[in-house]
């Protein structure tokens, strides 16, 4: 008798900045019945405990100058899990179709004959500008919301002045350490000093820090923990000074203290708001 033919399937599928309040509910539940997971190192241990005892879990991500799993050797993984009629997961930190290699992966599964399905989550620039209270296309200051990398990737370089723009909101995922280079290639680009800046890293996590400063002092920023991104433009300036009884009633009971400084237009030094 012919052995059934059984159907895998693979979900190339966004896991969101950190907070697991954040993952679409139709991750939580193809989440709950996988039988294999795949992550990247992004993806927080907290969405990582949603997954049941007995899926098959591993991280096959890989952490910059690191040589860990190549690409190549994840599609093999994802396209043989698949034909053992596995329903897989490919889960990815943010929106799986920014900034995350996934275009390879269909083509890989699509050229496999393998059936797969995207399920988006929150990009971490969005997880980002919601905890720093940014409104990235303000009218008032932005026509143009441009998402950047900063790692090529093996890619073609960006040329920075051809994106830079005053009326753009500069979104630069994976900054690196060398926040002086990048302040230099947007201030070719045509950037003011003044131009109002923000670092947001682990975005919706536990450890989450917010730094704000400006253009003339992003060379000044070292030695911040992984990941960040960085948020430019006038968008970013600090909004006005909450009143009292507002700052009380917007806290949820149980949250930790999160202290906002306002700082005036050009601050001199970047401060931590949260
Ligand atoms: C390989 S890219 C993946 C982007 C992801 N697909 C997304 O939509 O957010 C990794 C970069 O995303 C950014 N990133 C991801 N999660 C983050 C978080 N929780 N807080 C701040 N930045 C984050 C960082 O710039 C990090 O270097």
């Amino acid at each position: 008798m012919n052995k059934p033919i059984m159907k895998g399937k693979v979900y190339l599928m966004g896991a969101g900045p950190g907070d697991p309040d954040l993952l679409t509910v139709q991750a939580v539940q193809i989440l709950r019945t996988a039988e294999v997971v795949l992550h990247d190192h992004l993806v927080a241990p907290a969405i990582l405990d949603l997954i049941p005892a007995w899926t098959q879990v591993r991280n096959v991500g890989k952490r910059c100058g690191s040589a860990g799993i190549s690409q190549e050797q994840i599609h093999s993984m994802l396209i043989s899990a698949a034909r053992e009629g596995h329903q897989v997961v490919r889960l990815k930190g943010g929106d799986p179709l920014l900034f995350g290699r996934v275009g390879e992966e269909m083509e890989a599964l699509s050229r496999a004959g393998i059936e797969f399905e995207v399920v988006p989550g929150v990009t971490s620039a969005m997880g980002a500008a919601a905890a720093a209270k940014i409104p990235l296309t303000d009218r008032r200051f932005a026509s143009k919301l441009v998402f950047m990398s900063n790692h090529s990737a093996g890619q073609a370089n960006t040329n920075w002045e051809d994106v830079t723009s005053p009326d753009a909101t500069h979104v630069v995922y994976m900054p690196g350490p060398d926040y002086a280079e990048i302040a230099g290639k947007l201030s070719a680009g045509g950037l003011d000093g003044r131009t109002p800046c923000l670092i947001v890293t682990h975005a919706t996590q536990p450890q989450q820090q917010i730094r704000r400063t400006t253009l003339r002092e992003l060379a000044l920023e070292r030695g911040l923990p992984a990941p960040a991104l960085l948020i430019v433009g006038e968008v970013a300036r600090p909004l006005p000074p909450l009143q009292d009884d507002e700052k009380t009633s917007s806290r949820k009971t149980g949250e930790p203290h999160e202290e906002i400084l306002h700082l005036t237009d050009a601050p001199a030094k970047s401060e931590i708001i949260v």
